[in-house]
């Protein structure tokens, strides 16, 4: 049985950790091996990087900085924790994953968007899931919800629009790539919600298993010369990347 990459995204408070909890069970009572993991962090390098991302008191962190630390946690994570995990066959659910930074990073900073596909093809090394779920919700809702769990951190105080940005690249990201990125409407009660993810997961699982080989460096770096760096194994181009 091979491993399966699944990505949960969306903007603060949309109910991403609710609903990793609850496809968690369901895969196990579908007899599956789920690990959880979340970004930044997932490793304690990449969970001390994640402590300077989201400290409040870090506001002259530069957005190139920002973007570097993401990337950086994401080498740590994929190398040490999802590569391993998915290697085993195991599921792996991540909360959050490079899509967060295009979102983020990308679009609401500013940042140029070949410079952050770059840095994930050197950070992720073609690991890429087979499925990414965007829980979309008005940004009013996801701040309300955020908002009751406490303290904020550094990038749930940004502003208004800035969350509007990420909610409408994440949305553009499901029109460009409808195979991979699904949106679901986190509106909908805990359940409803997590019915139309289950559907969702259960049509990939029934997927062939080729269809599901999304370690794409793995199968790269096979090919790659003795010596040769490992990140550059991993070099995912435009048509790997629609074929996902
Ligand atoms: N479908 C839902 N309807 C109503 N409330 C919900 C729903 N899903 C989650 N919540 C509640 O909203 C709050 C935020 O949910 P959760 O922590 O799952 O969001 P999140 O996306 O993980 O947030 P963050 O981005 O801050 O980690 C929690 O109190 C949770 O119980
Ligand atoms: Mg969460």
């Amino acid at each position: 049985m091979s491993g399966l990459f699944i990505t949960i995204e969306g903007i603060e408070g949309c109910g991403k950790s609710t609903q990793i909890r609850l496809l968690k069970s369901h895969l196990e009572s579908r007899g599956r091996v789920v690990e959880v993991t979340r970004e930044p962090g997932g490793t304690p390098i990449a969970e001390a990087i994640r402590a300077i991302l989201l400290d409040p008191a870090n506001s002259a962190l530069s957005p190139t900085t920002e973007l570097l630390l993401y990337e950086a946690a994401r080498a740590q994570h994929v190398d040490e924790r999802i590569r391993p995990a998915l290697e085993a066959g195991n599921v792996v659910l991540c909360d959050r994953y490079a899509d967060s930074t295009t979102a983020y990073q990308g679009a609401a900073r500013g940042l140029p968007a070949a410079s952050v596909d770059a840095l994930h093809t050197i950070a992720t090394r073609g690991t890429w899931p087979r499925l990414t779920i965007v829980i979309d919700v008005p940004v009013e809702v996801g701040l309300r919800r955020a908002g009751h769990r406490g303290a904020s951190d550094r990038i749930e105080l940004e502003p208004v629009e800035f969350h509007e940005r990420v909610r409408a690249e994440f949305l553009q990201l499901a029109e460009r790539e409808p195979d991979r990125v699904k949106v679901v409407n986190g509106v909908e009660s805990e359940n409803a919600v997590a019915e139309v993810i289950n559907c969702l997961v259960d049509a990939v699982l029934e997927e062939p298993n080729s269809k599901r080989t999304y370690v794409l460096g793995s199968r790269r770096r096979r090919k790659t010369p003795r010596g040769a760096r490992n990140g550059q194994g991993g070099q995912l181009r435009e048509r790997d990347r629609r074929r996902l």
